[in-house]
């Protein structure tokens, strides 16, 4: 059994953990940063590793506090090394070689996607490998078969906008306020979704890939005309983005046989309409249906400790000249997707 502190800083949420490789949780906390970036209507890089320098060493020290333990008891520091805002995760990343340095433990750089990639198995300790993910988040879209620790194979991603900017940006278009998942999800729960029609880019495509601009600017030229609330358009804009993630999970399920699971996984992860149509979608072919808790959705630590953990028992360390990386593939193969902006 082996114990990992965890550090999460690639975006607007500050998070510390601790967590054993048994999948006990000694401590956790969270630092969101949403008041800071509210007037922004978006997430300001620079606000927000400098809020990441400011309340970091805090946090560590209240789940050292909780657990009642000392940096020596922990068996390796684990930290995001990318992708993410780069300044951010830089501020994770040093403070992790600093304290893996002081304290003689090794460090173990995470992939942020592969900590998402990783956590369905820190709440489900049925979850075997290999299983079919979905990961939806902020910045990305992507279907995975994940193989084992480290081993990612990138079957999908977006040609465009992730499903989480699709939510953020037609949050802002809408009015309807920051961070826009869960805004348009209250709001679309008082709304008809039929009652918009929108796009839903690439459904039945032979391409295996998604695409959600245009469903944006759909959602924008819907508004502009003033003929529907923002719950109608917000409702409906979620159950487009619903029929898309089906289509192209379906299409997965049906190109990448062998899976144990379907498994979804990211922010996004956090809509219930998601989580519901998944969960019909995997019964339908005969596959158990795994989510994390919502709290594990979203950025945490606890993640990143988990998959330090797994790393950590692979024997997978890195050195202290590990880099910080704004963009970090987890399946380095993986064709380019068509479409200029890609995603790592
Ligand atoms: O995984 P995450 O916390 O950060 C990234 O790694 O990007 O995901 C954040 C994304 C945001 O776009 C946010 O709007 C979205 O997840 N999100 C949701 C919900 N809760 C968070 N999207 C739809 N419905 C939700 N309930
Ligand atoms: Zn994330």
């Amino acid at each position: 059994m082996s114990l990992i502190l965890g550090i999460e800083s690639s975006c607007d949420e500050t998070a510390a953990a601790l967590v054993t490789s048994d999948r006990r949780i000694l401590a956790h906390r969270l630092a969101g940063q949403e008041a800071a970036h509210r007037p922004f209507g978006g997430v300001v890089p620079e606000i927000a590793a400098r809020a990441h320098v400011e309340i970091l060493p805090s946090l560590i020290e209240e789940v050292l506090a909780e657990a009642e333990i000392g940096l020596d008891a922990v068996d390796a520091v684990a930290a995001t090394a990318g992708p993410g805002l780069i300044g951010g995760v830089m501020v994770g990343l040093v403070t992790a070689k600093g304290l893996a340095l002081a304290a003689g433990k090794p460090l173990v750089a995470v992939n942020h996607l592969e900590g998402h990639a990783l956590s369905p198995m820190l709440s489900d300790p049925d979850l075997a490998f290999p299983y079919l993910l979905l990961l939806v988040s902020g910045g990305h879209c992507q279907l995975l078969f994940v193989e084992g620790v480290g081993r990612y194979r990138r079957l999908a991603t977006t040609i465009d906008d992730a499903a989480g900017e699709a939510f953020d940006k037609s949050a802002k278009l809408l009015g309807l306020g920051f961070p826009g998942g869960p805004a348009v999800e209250r709001a679309a729960a008082e709304g008809d979704p039929h009652a918009v029609p929108l796009p839903r880019p690439l459904l039945g495509s032979a391409e295996p890939h998604f695409s959600f601009a245009g469903l944006k600017s759909a959602v924008l030229r819907a508004s502009e005309t003033g003929r529907y609330s923002a719950a109608d358009i917000a409702a409906s804009f979620q159950q487009a983005v619903v029929d898309c993630l089906v289509d192209r999970t379906r299409r997965a399920i049906e190109a990448a046989p062998g899976a144990t699971a379907l498994v979804v996984a990211g922010g996004v992860a956090a809509n219930q309409a998601i989580r519901d149509a998944l969960t019909k979608l995997a019964g339908g072919h005969g596959l158990p249906f795994a989510a994390p808790p919502l709290w594990l959705c979203t950025d945490n630590a606890a993640m990143i400790a988990w998959a330090g953990a797994l790393r950590l028992d692979a024997g997978l360390v890195d050195g202290l000249d590990a880099p910080a990386r704004a963009r970090w593939p987890l399946d380095p193969t993986a064709e380019k997707a068509r479409g200029a902006g890609v995603k790592a």
